[in-house]
């Protein structure tokens, strides 16, 4: 049995200490970057609905299952896995679903710290006051300036990871816990106030519709048109990448909801924060919707431009409001902050790790995995430069779009299934239910209903229907 009342790097001090470090790591460049932009590419209002129907049926069941198995192992991921496969003498090949979150970790951050680069850049061109008065065309050219010159990328990318190693050498309490406690509130302020510059600055009607009106047709019906004739098929390739996006924006199917789980109070409602830590997430997601999309509508922008997308359009609104130029800059501060409470728990599971099997200390550990996430993501910084040529590509994607692609929209929901899995059938019914500490009553019922067939036969049908087996 492991050692139930406590992790050897520490715990939360409190509950709310928890549930702020899991919105921190949820609530990041996941719902202010790429929210908007694949939904801008996914036609809106029906790929809503869908990634909604995702975070609710899958979302929810799984962070419960990946917080209770962290809390149960009180361990990194990787000996959490250990530890909990000899306490229910499961098949020893369940351990290696600790080392793929490591691995998708490693990944994930590779990229994320050049997008929050992106981020950290914007607070300098804000602060310096580049946006003022900017029209769309002047702001999509100061982009496409940055992501020419691979030194100034691979510089803000070096930056971030730095902080993000920093802050994970600290330690639980002195470094992850103080950082979010400060900075997610504060977003959410900031991202109130955008919402309001779009109501009345912005088409703000045309960008809720555009946000909340599905159309199935338009987003599900891929449509060719062949010798005058237009034929039009079902693709599901919309469906994977919002289940994939339901796992990237809860942070689900890696590790870091687990490890963050592992260091949680033993007594706290794990349903409970639960649906704090979605519910926080979700209105992130929906607030950045809508404060870009109307902006985009009213200035004649396109929604489906790419990863870019907040950066060539937010500009434009903070470079025409009053007080635009403090705005602006703090919104990039708090993306870069966001990006930041994001990153920290990306890492964790393999700084942990690294502490508890190789006896390291917080910080030489922290180094090893920042700078080997760091050599990885000097592919993504060439992604959009020297390596953007068709050359250098692989099944038609720059490195930067594989690597985001095989990470959310396959080994996140693969890892995410294998914890519902491991959680719904593997663990005992007697452990999940007194780890859960909600009773044998309906909530219980739901969620190990849900667990055990519903997210797993989700995720498996998506997958199916994108690769085209069904
Ligand atoms: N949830 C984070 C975001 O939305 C990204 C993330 C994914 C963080 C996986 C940790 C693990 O930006």
């Amino acid at each position: 049995m492991p050692d139930t009342r406590g992790s050897i790097h520490g715990q939360w001090s409190s509950r709310f200490v928890f549930i702020l470090a899991a919105v921190g790591s949820a609530v990041g460049l996941g719902n202010i970057w790429k929210f908007p932009y694949i939904t801008g590419e996914n036609g809106g209002g029906a790929f809503v609905v869908v990634y909604l129907v995702c975070i609710a049926l899958i979302g929810v069941p799984i962070m419960m299952a990946e917080i209770l198995i962290g809390r149960r192992g009180r361990r990194s991921p990787i000996n959490t896995m250990r530890a909990l496969v000899a306490e229910e003498k499961a098949h020893p090949a369940w351990r290696w679903l600790g080392w793929l979150g490591v691995v998708t970790g490693f990944l994930i951050l590779s990229y994320y710290s050049v997008v929050a680069g992106w981020a950290l850049a914007y607070v300098f061109r804000a602060g310096a006051g580049l946006f003022t008065g900017a029209d769309a065309g002047a702001v999509s050219t100061l982009f496409g300036a940055l992501l020419d010159s691979p030194e100034s990328m691979l510089a803000w990318h070096t930056i971030f990871m730095v902080m993000t190693m920093a802050v994970v050498a600290r330690g639980v309490r002195g470094g992850l816990e103080r950082a979010v406690t400060l900075l997610m509130p504060a977003l959410f302020v900031l991202l109130v106030i955008l919402v309001f510059y779009a109501l009345y600055e912005g088409d703000f009607a045309r960008g809720a519709a555009f946000l909340f009106s599905p159309d199935f047709d338009k987003v599900f019906q891929h449509c060719e048109v062949e010798a005058g004739v237009k034929s039009c098929r079902f693709s599901g390739e919309p469906l994977l990448i919002a289940l994939g996006h339901a796992f990237f924006t809860l942070s689900l199917g890696m590790g870091a909801i687990m490890v963050y789980g592992s260091y949680m109070p033993g007594n706290a409602s794990i349903a409970r924060a639960t649906l704090t830590i979605v519910v926080a997430d979700t209105v992130a997601a929906l607030l950045a919707g809508l404060a870009i999309f109307p902006i985009v509508f009213a200035n004649g922008l396109e929604p489906a431009s790419g990863p870019g997308l907040i950066f060539q359009t937010l500009p434009i609104a903070f470079g025409a409001m009053t007080g635009g130029h403090l705005f602006g800059t703090l919104f990039f501060v708090l993306l870069v902050f966001a990006a930041w409470t994001s990153a920290i728990s990306l890492i964790e599971p393999a700084v942990a790790w690294l502490v508890e099997n190789r006896g390291m200390a917080r910080v030489p550990a922290a180094l090893a995995v920042g700078a080997t996430a760091w050599v990885l993501g000097i592919g993504s910084v060439l992604s959009f430069n020297l390596w953007s040529g068709e050359s250098f590509q692989l099944f038609g994607k720059t490195w930067f779009d594989l690597i985001d692609y095989l990470t959310a929209n396959i080994l996140l929901p693969l890892g995410g299934l294998l914890i519902a899995l491991f959680a719904g059938w593997v663990m005992s019914r007697a452990s999940s239910c007194s780890e859960l500490r909600m009773g044998d009553g309906v909530g219980y019922r739901t969620w190990r209903f849900l667990v055990r067939y519903v997210s797993p036969w989700l995720v498996v049908i998506v997958f199916l229907n994108a690769i085209g087996l069904i």
